[in-house]
């Protein structure tokens, strides 16, 4: 769990060419995922390549709480034996999720309709993000819930003895509110509808079928409908993770703000829904390549090589394509600081209730190194200064946001001036090799404390 330990001071200095190879952790969805799902199935599901961060860490313990039984191999290869559809246990203690909305969540959904009570807590950070967004929808299902007040952990929920399937749209694009639903709605009689208005990352939907649930989608003029057949026999699976987009995007945006970089990025997670930083990079005038394409598992998978690329422009970003990057936002303003001109973010309001405000956050950061930020409630703008014009020498409040704080060892490396953040630690939530991978690469990043 993060947030529980002394903070850790770091301090990102300007450094020469990142050059190398670039191997990142497993992707950090997937990972959950496959422990739940692992959870929920009958039989050994294998797992290899599984991040093991914090908030993954986390999950496992909350699936052996509920009783399944979880084997870490070593090396990132796990076995999980399920329970099957509705057979979670009771749990005796409390929940703690950690700094994980995804754990906390997914966990949610799937409890909700099997008629045992659990409670769930997390960090000073989850302890403040909005979990109404899930309460709501399981409460259809007949679930009932007490937290504290606007609906924030920590939370008691007692599941539904008779759920009832149910017809939903979620109110907000979010992958982890579509994701309870259609958790819940496995231990409901028949089918259960969920519509999305925006599609959001679809590894649920894609696992649930490889898992043997009985689930289909597709677009009509309200959404993205997705079907699902309640009370299925999942199967155990063997899953190989992808590793993560959302991880590759630090040393991909590293070097291409770095000068003489060329670092490769190999076998990363490619799915449409997630792959949307790399678009817009391109769209900035990034020397980004994907080679090698191919499938893995089903999921569309390539390596990528990012070099330093100096002409760098600021761009109006696509809202349209907000969910398919709405954890590179931070990283993505970074790089926006070293283009040439304003890069202008629209229709990003789920920013604010991330692990952090990450507007605040980023802005906040961004300007204490000498950029220039505008921002709404749902949108934000970065005045770019273009190469080698990005001051630094600011030291940033990383709030309990992992992504806060790397997005800011990014911008130290081709700053004028190194940059600080108080907390490092919440970097091992997601990528807890961060540090030494990008000091393989030549990045300076020292622990300011030691
Ligand atoms: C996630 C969904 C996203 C994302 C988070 C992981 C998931 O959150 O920000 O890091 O694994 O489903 P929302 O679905 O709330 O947008």
């Amino acid at each position: 769990m993060s947030g529980h330990g002394a903070p850790i001071p770091m301090t990102s200095r300007p450094c020469g060419p990142l050059k190398g190879e670039a191997i990142v952790p497993g992707d950090k969805s997937i990972s959950h995922r496959s422990l739940i799902l692992g959870a929920l199935a009958v039989g050994e599901t294998k797992i290899s390549g599984l991040l093991e961060g914090e908030d993954v860490i986390d999950t496992a313990k909350a699936m052996r709480a509920f009783g399944a039984d979880v084997v870490d191999h070593g090396g990132g290869d796990w076995s999980v034996f399920g329970v099957g559809v509705g057979g979670f246990a009771e749990p005796d203690q409390v929940i703690d999720c950690g700094n994980s909305g995804t754990g906390v969540r997914l966990i949610m959904g799937c409890m909700a309709t099997t008629g045992i009570t659990a409670t769930f807590t997390g960090d000073a950070s989850l302890n403040k993000r909005p979990m109404a967004r899930v309460t709501d929808p399981i409460a259809l299902f007949g679930a009932q819930s007490v937290g504290r007040s606007e609906g924030r952990l920590p939370m008691t929920i007692v599941g539904a003895k008779e759920p009832v399937p149910v017809r939903y749209t979620t109110p907000v694009p979010s992958a982890q509110v579509k994701s309870a639903v259609l958790l819940a709605a496995l231990n409901a009689p028949g089918q259960t509808v969920v519509i999305e208005k925006e599609a959001t990352r679809d590894h649920t939907e894609r696992m649930l079928a490889g898992f043997g649930a009985d689930i289909s989608v597709r677009d009509t003029d309200e959404g993205r409908e997705i079907t699902l057949t309640g009370q299925p026999e999942l199967v155990a699976q063997e899953i190989a993770v992808p590793r993560d987009p959302s991880s590759a995007a630090f040393p991909v945006c590293a070097a291409l703000i770095t000068p003489g970089s060329d670092v490769l990025v190999p076998n990363i997670g490619l799915n449409p829904t997630r792959a949307g930083l790399f678009t817009t990079l391109q769209e900035m005038g990034a020397d980004l390549t994907f080679e090698n394409e191919r499938e893995e598992g089903g999921e569309p998978v390539a390596d990528l090589r990012a070099k330093f690329s100096p002409d760098l422009k600021g761009i109006d970003v696509d809202p349209a394509r907000a969910a398919s990057m709405i954890d590179e936002y931070p990283v993505l303003s970074v790089v926006a600081s070293f283009a040439q001109g304003d890069t202008v973010m629209k229709g990003v309001k789920e920013l604010r209730v991330k692990e952090s405000d990450r507007i605040d956050a980023m802005a906040k950061g961004l300007r204490a190194n000498g950029v220039e930020v505008e921002e709404g409630e749902d949108w934000w703008i970065v005045k770019g200064l273009g190469h080698g014009n990005v001051p630094g020498g600011g030291t940033c409040e990383s709030q309990l946001d992992h992504r806060i704080a790397m997005s800011f060892m990014v911008m130290g490396m081709a700053a004028q001036k190194p940059v600080s953040v108080d907390d490092g630690g919440p970097i091992a939530t997601s990528f807890p090799i961060f540090e030494n991978l990008m000091g393989n690469l030549g990045a300076q990043i020292v622990r300011t404390n030691a």
